[in-house]
């Protein structure tokens, strides 16, 4: 394809904080930049569907701040086949797009790199998801507001506890990913944490919770990320209730309140750089690359590269470390 006029931006999968500051520095970065802007409205569905609408300066107006995006986003099953892509391409191409912004998760990343692929369109994806699992990057969009909004959970959480003397089980997101679950137990204080990419088995968990009843404590909190291997929060606090029916037990679900809120400082920051460098790689003739941050460096990675590697961010040492602290 032959130079670029206008390009599309769209967010697609799970929404994430800071995904709409990435949105308003891609679109003034593109516009800077001599090139027109198209807004895709609910990611791969609007390609489909002819859900477009031009933006410029204002359309990005006041919305660093906001949590989701306004470009709304869903989850795509046409956009799974070779029929809804050509449908997609057609669509965009009917409208002028010839370059796209994609900001998400593997999946977006996913349909990104085939679609490029099969219909020679660049592309460029910028990592927007709460469980920071992508390779290729340090930071994801949206992970560090999420990680501090269930820090801000458990510290609730933790007066009430201590006030009852109470055993709580709380339940992160994260299908596969441990990172919030982690980082957020560690800051969070809390006693035992339950991960998807290691399976506690609820015997060894009752060893570390025998500790901590021993120690006097006031107040005890699992975190549980919601994939790890005993099957969640509530299976877990019954079966450890069945053990230790000393405990006054409770389970608390945080559910989709982690996906929302105002984006922290540093995802605003970090969704400004990711989306100015979306546009500048697309103009140097890059596609099918993710933009990330590695050791405060803005990096690309080529998708398939991005989506063939596993994202390693949990430290062996880290949940050793929880043993320790909790005594
Ligand atoms: O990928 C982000 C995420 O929030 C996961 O942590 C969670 O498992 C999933 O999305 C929930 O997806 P949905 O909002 O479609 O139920």
């Amino acid at each position: 394809m032959q130079g670029i006029n206008k390009v599309g931006i769209f967010t697609s999968g799970g929404d994430a904080p800071g995904m709409n500051a990435c949105i308003r520095s891609a679109v003034r970065t593109a516009l800077h930049d001599g090139l027109s802007v198209m807004g895709i409205y609910h990611g791969y569905q609007g390609m489909i569907d002819r859900n477009f609408s031009e933006m410029n300066s204002r359309s990005v107006s006041n919305i660093i701040q906001l949590g989701g995006t306004i470009l709304k986003t869903a989850r795509c099953r046409d956009f799974q086949s070779p029929e809804g892509r050509k449908q997609a391409y057609e669509h965009i191409r009917a409208a002028g797009i010839d370059a796209l912004i994609a900001i998400g998760g593997d999946g977006t990343f996913t349909g990104a790199e085939v679609f490029s692929r099969e219909h020679d369109i660049p592309v460029v994806c910028v990592p927007g998801t709460i469980d920071n699992d992508l390779y290729g990057t340090d930071f994801t969009l949206g992970y560090d507001t999420a990680t501090n909004t269930v820090i801000e959970a458990i510290d609730k959480i933790r007066d009430t506890a201590a006030s009852h003397d109470r055993l709580f089980f709380v339940e992160v997101m994260g299908r596969d990913s441990g990172c919030i679950a982690l980082n957020a137990g560690i800051a969070g204080g809390a006693e035992a944490i339950l991960l998807p990419e290691k399976e506690t088995a609820i015997e060894a968990l009752c060893d570390q919770l025998s500790l901590a009843a021993s120690s006097n404590k006031s107040s005890t909190i699992v975190i549980v990320a919601e994939g790890e291997k005993n099957g969640g929060a509530y299976h877990v606090a019954r079966e450890v209730k069945a053990r230790f029916d000393f405990y006054d037990t409770k389970v608390t679900i945080l559910g989709h309140l982690q996906r929302g809120g105002s984006p922290s400082s540093f995802d605003r920051v970090l969704a400004s750089r990711l989306g100015f460098a979306a546009v500048r790689q697309l103009l140097a003739g890059e596609t099918r690359i993710m933009v990330g941050i590695q050791g405060n460096k803005i990096t690309s990675t080529p998708l398939t590269e991005a989506l063939s590697n596993k994202a390693v961010k949990l430290e062996k040492d880290m949940l050793e470390m929880v043993k320790v602290l909790a005594i």
